[in-house]
């Protein structure tokens, strides 16, 4: 049985794939993805994909609480680790172009039982963070609705019926969010129809976001004032990661989550038209994109006003606020409106892609049959996995409408290093089992740069991750189980 377990599936060095080839599946004649996506189109949904509750909702509090005005310190090294993820997410999409991302690429070397593991973990990174960032987005359009636009919503049907306190779950009082099930679920619609229809609309939303953060970059500049960047790492109060250089690391475990999404890019790779040129520009072009923008977004806020004051659910919004309260005479009322405008068509965004990613890894894993069969169905007419979509919408609309935003967020990040992690390793193991695979893209210096990037990761992981760390063994179980009774047995490899 430990044989079977670490089965690893051979990996077939992709032939040049083009536009209107045949992607995996087609020769038992069913209807299959389609290669229809640019890498233009990769970069915007990398884009769309990362740049949200991150940025939008965290880096205030991030920055009022744990690291001060060093929150860019915070967000390079977040980053940092990040790249190198990315990178060995590069070489593997381009040579393996299929829609399973890390899944896949750990099957490919890490072995079978691994493989599982990673893409029970990937669930945690798509459908969980599809279901967080409902909830942040559910925040951000009820305070526009309530304070700027003066309409009531009831508190009770925009937040989560369950909480978390002492380490379990509590009553809230509330009855459901309902913001996030109808946002998930026009979403889930969209996703149903057709990727390039998603593709599309998401390129619009990108634009519109892309282009409110420069409109607050270009006119916020205008009202930095240096001395909010002393002290640049406030003293450290006597408590590991409240400030001082504890409080910057504890700061890039937070904001890590505003880099996720990169890869989801590489589940589109079974459907871009040029893999293997245009996976590294999709995957490491939106990051260099993301890590600028995050950089001059935290410069300017903090510059803006003192990072003390800036520990709200919309700190972009908030440093606004406090330049009129501290500048009678700026008229900046209306770039606020179009930051929470850009901010709620923004995190829609990010929904878009994760809720794109997931039936996509259910579509290869069901492929290997580790899952049933309905989750590598493909709809005739519009070419989607149309029943794992109805699935992974059903499934993110419960947690969305039922979970404290907390512990989604959480173990969205937990799962993401782990996988983050594992792809770093399996980089380097092909490199020495198969050195002779041909390899589109390759990651400079890989006996440095991957174990680093592993490592990274992992050091992430375990500074951060103690509150819900039940929950995530919780969810191994979970996964283990129905791996030993379903994946393992129907699993293509046994039969073979
Ligand atoms: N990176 C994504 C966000 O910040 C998940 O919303």
């Amino acid at each position: 049985m430990s044989k079977s377990l670490f089965r690893v599936k051979p990996v077939e060095p992709a032939p040049h794939v083009d536009a209107g080839e045949p992607v995996e599946g087609s020769l038992q004649g069913e209807a299959t993805l389609k290669r229809t996506l640019s890498g233009r189109q990769l970069i915007l949904l990398g884009i769309g994909a990362v740049i949200g509750a991150g940025i939008f909702v965290l880096t205030g509090q991030a920055a009022a609480n744990h690291a001060g005005p060093a929150i860019m310190l915070s967000f390079v090294l977040a980053g940092f680790a990040c790249a190198l993820a990315g990178l060995c997410y590069a070489e593997f999409s381009a040579m393996m172009p299929v829609s399973g991302s890390a899944y896949s690429y750990s099957y490919a070397t890490l072995g079978e039982f691994v493989a599982w593991f990673i893409g029970w973990c990937l669930v945690l990174e798509y459908l969980f963070a599809s279901s967080t960032v409902a909830v942040g987005w559910s925040g951000y359009l009820v305070s526009f609705l309530t304070t700027t636009l003066g309409l009531p919503f009831p508190a009770e049907l925009a937040s989560a019926p369950l909480g978390w306190e002492n380490g379990g779950f509590v009553r809230t009082g509330n009855i459901i969010n309902l913001p996030a099930v109808v946002i998930v679920a026009a979403v889930s619609g969209l996703c149903y129809v057709g990727i390039t229809q998603s593709a599309f609309v998401n390129g619009i939303i990108v634009a519109i976001k892309v282009a409110v953060i420069a409109a607050f970059l270009g006119f916020g500049v205008m009202y930095v004032d240096p001395a909010n960047w002393t002290p640049f790492i406030p003293e450290n109060q006597g408590t590991w990661g409240v400030f001082g250089e504890s409080g910057v690391l504890r700061a890039a475990t937070i904001v890590f989550f505003a880099y996720i999404g990169f890869d989801a890019v590489s589940t589109a790779a079974g459907e871009a038209k040029n893999p293997q040129r245009d996976m590294p520009i999709g995957i490491l072009g939106s990051l260099v994109v993301c890590t600028i923008i995050y950089i001059a977004v935290c410069a300017v806020l903090t510059g803006m006003a003192n990072y003390q004051e800036l520990g709200t659910a919309k700190p972009v919004a908030t440093a606004l606020e406090l330049v009129m309260r501290d500048n009678p005479g700026a008229n900046l009322a209306w770039l606020k409106t179009a930051v929470e405008i850009g901010a709620i068509a923004g995190l829609s965004s990010v929904i878009l892609v994760m809720l794109m990613a997931q039936p996509r890894i259910f579509y290869t894993m069901s492929r290997d049959g580790l899952l049933p069969k309905l989750f590598g169905k493909v709809h005739p007419k519009h070419n989607t996995p149309y029943v794992g979509t109805i699935i992974v919408g059903v499934a993110a609309c419960l947690l969305a409408a039922l979970m404290p935003l907390s512990v989604l967020g959480e173990l969205v990040s937990m799962g993401t290093l782990v996988a983050f992690a594992t792809v770093c390793l399996g980089v380097l193991v092909l490199r020495f089992k198969r050195p002779e695979l041909h390899r589109p893209f390759r990651v400079p210096l890989a006996v440095i740069l991957c174990p680093l990037g592993f490592l990274a990761c992992m050091a992430l992981f375990f500074m951060s991750f103690i509150e819900h760390w039940g929950l995530f063994l919780l969810w191994t179980a979970i996964g283990m189980l129905i791996y030993f009774t379903y994946g393992y047995r129907n699993s293509k490899l046994n039969k073979a």
